[in-house]
């Protein structure tokens, strides 16, 4: 098969954990004799730089002409401490998102054997996690109107949905549980939110269609507590924008580092994959960061861009013989462990493959 796929970098430590997901998908196209045609594209602070624009035209005809795009990472600290910066790195993400109709975000969570005593929950809490989030990504308050009134002393952002939105996502999710454990959760919150009653109504309404789904609705507080106390008990969420960012944070945590878990965004013009983490500034060009959630997106992209669960698997399963074997950087090595670098963590996995 052939394989055309735009590579983003960005920022950070984003190159680093890209050129390790290349390596391993240039390996797995080799074994089973795909033909791979890389397409490298600027993005964030490093097209601000370039361009004088976090995402340029060019890079969405790139994206626009490839059958999917992995991306690493976007933000520069330059930028986080000036309120008044005009133009943001994360501005591109979003135009990217806008552009390229990526309205669903998946990103799972769940724990590997070997790292359950790496997280930072007790290991009877978190044994047999293993979830979905859904979060909506082209709506809600990250796209609605925004400004400033009363001479600038006053700041507002609206949240607004529409019943498509929450329809073509929610459709993602009841197709999700059917393929899994039959189990949906809608987060909201309907108690106060006239958007998050739209989202609880749209829900409802097409229970009907997934007779066999048990759904349940539950209260964004309550899950920012439940998913410590028992993230087990979670299959797939469903969710809007915001409350999905924060969500997701908590959750890729459990697993055991920020460096493990990946993501792939659903988009009416192409999909783009990516790890949950993101430009880990303070590590970029010292080859220490983690590429295994990049590597892990590398192999959503071969399951959901482009139907090939054989290769994926094979990722996976690399992946996890890694780990079993102690060939990790040194957010999971521990203090008496070697760690090894990132490069080195991508030889090993493409070696392997
Ligand atoms: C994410 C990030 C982005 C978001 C930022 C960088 C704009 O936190 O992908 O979760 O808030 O969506
Ligand atoms: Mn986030």
């Amino acid at each position: 098969m052939k394989l055309n796929i735009a590579l983003l970098a960005g920022d950070g430590i984003g190159p680093e954990v890209i050129d390790q997901a290349v390596k391993v998908v240039n390996a797995v196209a080799n074994k089973f004799n795909h033909e791979v045609n890389w397409t490298s594209a600027l993005t964030g602070a490093a097209a601000i730089d370039a361009v004088g624009e976090p995402y340029p035209d060019e890079t969405h005809e790139v994206c626009m002409a490839a059958d999917a795009v992995l991306f690493g990472a976007i933000g520069h600290p330059r930028f986080d401490n000036d309120p008044k910066a005009k133009v943001r790195p994360e501005q591109g993400l979003l135009k990217m998102r806008q552009k390229l109709g990526l309205f669903a975000n998946v990103r799972p969570t769940f724990t590997f054997p070997s790292l359950i005593d790496n997280s930072p929950l007790k290991r009877e809490r978190i044994e047999g996690t293993d979830l979905v989030i859904l979060r909506e990504l082209t709506g809600g308050i990250y796209f609605g109107e925004r400004g400033r009134k009363d001479d600038g002393n006053t700041a507002f952002d609206t949240c607004t949905y529409t019943r498509a939105e929450i329809q073509r996502l929610a459709k993602l999710g009841f197709e999700m549980a059917m393929s899994r454990s039959k189990k949906l959760c809608c987060v909201d919150k309907a108690n106060v939110l006239e958007s998050s009653r739209l989202w609880r109504e749209t829900v409802q309404d097409m229970e009907k269609d997934y007779p066999e789904v048990e759904v349940s609705y539950e209260f964004v507080d309550a899950v920012a507590m439940r998913l410590v106390q028992w993230p087990s008990s979670y299959d797939v969420i469903i969710t809007e924008n915001l409350f999905g960012d924060i969500l997701t944070d908590e959750a890729s945590v459990i697993s055991g580092s920020m460096g493990l878990m990946p993501s792939s965004s659903i988009g009416l013009h192409t999909s783009l994959f990516e790890p949950i983490h993101g430009s880990y500034p303070q590590a970029a060009g010292k080859d220490i960061a983690n590429p295994l959630a990049t590597v892990l997106s590398a192999a959503m992209m071969f399951e959901d861009g482009f139907g090939l669960k054989e290769e994926a698997e094979l990722i996976r399963s690399v992946v996890n013989k890694s780990l079993a074997e102690g060939i990790v950087t040194e957010d999971l090595s521990g203090k008496d462990k070697k760690a090894y670098k990132t490069s080195e963590v991508g030889d090993w996995l493409a070696a392997n493959i």
